[in-house]
């Protein structure tokens, strides 16, 4: 492509991809595939590579992250960060109104917005482009972490329409609680603390070296307060609306109020709305709308005297503690449940409240029969906060944390420092079996369809699948007809069966498992710490199951990112008997235990050739494609052009590229004539 295409090309890819991310991030009205967006964004790379001087600062290639920030710089906000002052009743907010309109003299609108549970972000865009992003700090003064922000995709780093030549525009850095529940489940499996809540987890996020790491950890941002010289607005409501149309991500859930009772339903309103959306919230935010009464009232040296921030305080209840349960979690956890005689909180009826552990059984001194109060955060379960000693039963029984495992009777064991009691019987703990067939069957693993939601429970209680090789003899017809019923999560009874098309569907879906990549594979498997990054590791550093299985601690130890406890895990994990036999059995049954094509016999086969990649394959990612070509000696390009010797082209290879090597006359391989030329 000559200089000028290239840029033209560059410049339309830029656009059409900030606007695909702004309709899916801001919109949420995707209009192509996550396959298409990718493909757009693959060609925008390679363009980029070749012609680096002409990365524009709104590329979404900046997204991706990479650059790594060793210390934050500490800028001063232009205007003062500052904080609202809190009230918690409806009396305080009558109060402050009274307040506004006795200084005011006059009526007031009121802006009622959510209070959202993250950190504070200051954006200051010029001519339309962002420029930078810096934290509250003190308020004063806060960390530049323009590099971090920018890999928020709901974020424009280049407005669209009217927008005035300089302004900041404030909000708010929050984890979605998808994204918090899959990151901590992900961290669990690596090994790592869990992050307490959403919040610190954006914290912590938002504090990273790495841009690229922060850039997968899928962080949100809702812009709550426009700021700046001689804007053309009259109101906060007005020119949030404007914000919008430039394309930041501003919240439908505003509401004018004209008075205090239209703001008592509004808080009325989010008090039990709050849990259905699917982020954090601590209460809301309220607001003089006008901008010329915002100036009258003005600020103390804390807060402004122009809003207002009403906290939800937790909402409790008092009831009766009947028994405690011990449930074993998948890697083995032992959590306390408290049984408790039903009640109402937050508008649904409680019969079970999470204990956490042990220290918590103990510090509330937990009898039982005690009275107990409740109380509802975000998760779905509440927890017991404190008890009501003044209403203990003489001689009541104090509540003794378990010894033994309630499902296989091991005794427990508990590591120092860590709170949690863990039963050591990894792997023939039955719900320590299921969660890993649970573990084995899920997308990223062998993506096997048609067993979720109860249906490994039945299999397993039938005695059908007890290891994870049992899958593999499982016939049609030793499905059909089973049928459960089952209590869900969220306490509701729910039935299972397995009709014909379910039936047919789950065999056919192990029976394409066996084609999954043996990095999968290895992440399936369920070794303790081995999560989907660690799984890949091995993979290269040990490419069949026979290296890793045949491995010591000391050669694990000496790769890359493999630390005492992964290794200890690895080799436990393959000198316990039963687990060689699994894996023994799932190696006859054809599932993929090495690297599909052999790169340890690596050649000079391709030396002086290059090649484009392009599409997905069957046998191997892009990257192992990549590396193949590389270990027999030939070299990987971004983009066609004449030089170019062959083009791997996969299923689903884009067009353009397909186009241009027609018209160049470049060969194209498909997968298997690719295989053959480094195998023959
Ligand atoms: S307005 C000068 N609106 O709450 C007031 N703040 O304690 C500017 N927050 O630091 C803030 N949601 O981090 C505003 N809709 C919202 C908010 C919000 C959350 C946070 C913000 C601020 C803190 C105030």
């Amino acid at each position: 492509m000559n200089f000028e295409k290239a840029q033209l090309r560059m410049a339309e890819l830029c656009q059409q991809l900030n606007d695909h991310n702004y309709r899916y991030y801001v919109l949420n009205q995707p209009v192509i595939s996550d396959y298409d967006f990718d493909m757009l964004l693959e060609e925008l790379i390679n363009l980029e590579k070749q012609f680096p001087e002409w990365i524009s600062p709104d590329s979404p290639s900046q997204r991706v992250g990479g650059q790594i920030t060793k210390q934050f710089k500490t800028v001063r906000h232009q205007y003062p960060m500052l904080s609202l002052s809190n009230s918690y009743s409806e009396a305080e907010i009558l109060e402050f109104h009274k307040r506004t309109i006795k200084t005011l003299e006059h009526a007031v609108e009121y802006v009622c917005e959510l209070k959202y549970d993250g950190l504070a972000i200051g954006l200051r865009y010029e001519k339309g482009i962002l420029k930078q992003a810096v934290t509250r700090g003190d308020g004063q003064q806060g960390d530049d972490v323009t590099t971090n922000v920018k890999t928020i995709k709901s974020i424009p780093l280049k407005l669209h329409g009217n927008f005035p030549d300089e302004f900041e525009i404030r909000g708010e850095i929050f984890f979605p609680l998808e994204s918090f529940r899959q990151i901590n489940q992900q961290r669990i499996e690596e090994g790592l603390p869990a992050f307490a809540n959403p919040r610190n987890a954006a914290a912590g996020t938002l504090k990273m070296q790495d841009s690229a790491e922060v850039a997968k950890r899928k962080l949100d941002c809702w812009l709550y307060y426009l700021l700046g010289e001689n804007l053309p607005f009259k109101s906060h409501y007005e020119s949030l609306q404007a914000a919008k149309s430039w394309g930041f991500k501003i919240s439908s859930h505003m509401a004018l109020c004209q008075n205090e009772h239209e703001i008592y339903e509004y808080i009325h309103d989010w008090r039990l709305g709050r849990y259905e959306l699917p982020f954090d919230i601590d209460g809301i935010v309220i607001k003089v709308n006008d901008f010329a009464q915002q100036e009258l009232l003005g600020s103390t040296a804390k807060s402004p005297r122009w809003a207002i921030a009403y906290k939800y305080k937790a909402e409790e209840v008092s009831t009766r503690l009947i028994s405690v349960d011990y449930q074993v979690g998948r890697t083995g956890a032992v959590t306390p449940v408290a049984n408790l005689e039903p009640v109402l909180l937050a508008g649904t009826t409680v019969k079970r409240a999470s204990l956490h552990n042990a220290d918590i059984i103990q510090s509330l001194d937990l009898h039982l029969n005690d009275i107990v109060v409740i109380e509802k955060g975000g998760e779905i379960i509440p927890k017991i906060t404190s008890v009501k000693y003044q209403f203990r039963e003489t001689g009541s029984r104090a509540v003794e944390f378990v010894e033994v495992c309630p499902e296989c009777q091991t005794l427990l064991i508990r590591t120092p420092g860590e709170a949690a009691w863990y039963c050591p019987n990894s792997y023939h703990c039955p719900p320590q079996i299921k969660g890993r067939l649970e573990h084995f069957i899920s997308r990223k693993a062998m993506n096997i369809e048609g067993l979720g939601e109860g249906r490994i429970e039945l299999l397993f209680d039938h005695g059908l699948v007890k290891s994870l090789a049992d899958l593999y003899e499982l016939r049609f017809d030793s499905l059909l007809g089973l049928e459960k019923s089952y209590e869900s999560e969220d306490g509701k009874l729910r039935k299972v069966s397995f009709r014909e098309k379910t039936s047919q569907n789950i065999i056919d879906s192990i029976e394409a498992s066996k084609t999954i990549p043996y990095p999968r594979v290895l992440f399936a498997i369920g070794i303790r710490y081995v999560g989907e990054t660690i799984a890949k590791k091995l993979a290269e550093a040990f490419p069949s199951l026979e290296l890793l299985m045949k491995s010591t601690f000391d050669q694990l130890v000496a790769v890359d990112e493999i630390g005492e406890k992964i290794a200890e895990s690895v080799v436990t994990f393959f000198a316990d008997a039963e687990n060689f036999t699994t894996v023994e059995r799932l190696k006859e049954f054809g599932l993929q235990f090495s690297h599909s094509v052999n790169r340890s016999l690596a050649s000079e086969k391709l030396t002086g050739k290059s090649f484009v990649v392009s599409g997905v394959f069957t046998q191997f990612s892009r990257d192992e494609a990549k590396n193949l070509i590389e270990s027999h000696g030939g070299k990987v390009i971004g983009s066609i052009s004449a030089k170019t010797s062959y083009v791997l082209a996969g299923e689903q290879m884009g067009p353009s590229k397909r186009e241009k090597a027609n018209q160049l006359g470049i060969p194209l391989l498909t997968e298997a004539e690719f295989i053959s030329l480094i195998e023959n």
